[in-house]
């Protein structure tokens, strides 16, 4: 519990009492944690491997809205406001989760405002990088939005070495173009065109891309 940054502030005796009331769970990859419109009962936080956010079109294309890595938490809007779930989630890879139960996480934030605070922080978060996919959408070119989510999800999720960041493939072709709201053919051309320039180079466990060429 101690390595999750939404307790970070609560002194050992309080984190002792968190610990009492959350449970811990591996789950393995691609299992549903829950589907958009069911009631929500509970609140996550990802120890290790990382979680899809989702939401499904009528014909069943989905849109990916965020990737929660270790330390990031969700499954709160719920709890909050009572209201159906606002997207699905899913496990990418084998993941171990926190849980706590909708009361527990209320009574937490009543109790705790340093928790109540990090919820807003991370809410605000949520709300600027939406914010910042709108304008993505609606103003940059398919091209533009592929390469824009590689360097995304390379700032986030990859490793640095000079000008190449290496990035762990969690997610295939299908989501990645989820991720950036294209098709996939769009994807695929970006990222031949990408591979030709050696820009990046997709091996099966993870890609690089060289930050300096692409500039
Ligand atoms: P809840 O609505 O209970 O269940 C789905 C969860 O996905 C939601 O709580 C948030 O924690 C998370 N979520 C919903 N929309 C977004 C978004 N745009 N970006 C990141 N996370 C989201």
């Amino acid at each position: 519990v101690k390595r999750v940054p939404l307790f970070s502030q609560l002194t050992e005796a309080q984190l002792q009492a968190v610990a009492q009331i959350c449970s811990k769970r591996t789950y393995k990859a691609n299992t549903v944690l829950f589907a958009e419109k069911d009631m929500g009962s509970v609140f996550y936080i990802v120890l290790s491997g990382s979680v899809k956010i989702y939401t499904t079109s009528n014909t069943g294309e989905e849109k990916i809205l965020s990737i929660c890595k270790a330390g990031e938490s969700f499954g709160e809007l719920s709890l909050i406001d009572g209201k159906p779930r606002s997207a699905s989630a899913q496990t990418l890879e084998d993941s171990v989760l926190i849980t706590l139960t909708g009361q527990n996480f209320l009574e937490l934030l009543r109790s705790h405002f340093d928790m109540t605070l990090g919820i807003m922080r991370e809410l605000s978060n949520r709300l600027r990088d939406t914010n910042q996919h709108v304008y993505d959408l609606t103003f940059l070119d398919a091209r533009t939005r592929v390469i824009k989510s590689l360097i995304k999800m390379a700032n986030k999720h990859g490793m640095r070495s000079g000008n190449i960041i290496t990035i762990k493939l969690v997610l295939n072709f299908d989501e990645i173009s989820q991720l950036a709201g294209v098709q996939k053919v769009t994807l695929m051309q970006v990222i031949r065109d990408l591979e030709e320039k050696e820009i990046l180079s997709i091996s099966p466990s993870d890609f690089k891309l060289d930050l300096a060429k692409l500039r």
